[in-house]
């Protein structure tokens, strides 16, 4: 009994990226709400990705809670969206997401992958360009809040 109750506490405490399920969307919507409202409408917006089949979702996990997300249209490669809880900014969470997000479309056969960032948004460039992704392009008035966006990509 010791001993198992030693291992349920070990797996409480590791972290894991895996695919998101049901009971992630509040977490989803939450946090995009938090980090994205400044740009739109993205607690209603982000959930209905999440409920797209075209869309997959994976969710970094701490200590059985889920911490940071990023979302992957396959179709087109897309990075619809990713973001970390503040309280968890700069561990390496976002890198580990992206690294899976990567790994995940390079397994699907696609060979670009592309994404929007607002223009003002800073953190977000320095994190892309970090790992490997070149600015490609702008668009006017992308967001509903109507900022632009600049356009990210990185060949796979
Ligand atoms: C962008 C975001 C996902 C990064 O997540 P994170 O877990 O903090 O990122 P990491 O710790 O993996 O950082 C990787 C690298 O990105 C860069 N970076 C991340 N945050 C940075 C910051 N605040 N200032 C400067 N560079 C930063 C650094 O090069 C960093 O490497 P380093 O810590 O070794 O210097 C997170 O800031 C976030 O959720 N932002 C709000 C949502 C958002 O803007 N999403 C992107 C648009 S869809």
């Amino acid at each position: 009994m010791a001993r198992k109750g030693k291992e349920r506490r070990h797996l409480k405490r590791r972290e894991l990226v895996r695919v998101a399920c049901e009971e992630d969307c509040t977490f989803i919507r939450t946090l995009s709400g938090e980090v994205f409202s400044v740009f739109g409408e993205y607690s209603e917006i982000i959930p209905q990705w999440f409920a797209n089949q075209d869309v997959i979702t994976l969710v970094y996990v701490k200590n059985g809670l889920p911490v940071g997300f990023a979302m992957l249209y396959v179709l087109s490669g897309e990075i619809l969206a990713i973001a970390v809880l503040p309280a968890f900014h700069r561990r390496g969470i976002g890198s580990a997401l992206l690294d899976h997000i990567q790994l995940l479309a390079s397994q699907l056969g696609l060979r670009k992958l592309s994404l929007h960032t607002a223009k003002e948004n800073d953190v977000a460039r320095l994190f892309f360009q970090k790992a490997g992704f070149t600015v490609i392009g702008a668009q006017e008035d992308y967001y509903p809040k109507g900022q632009q966006a600049l356009i990210i990509s990185k060949c796979i």
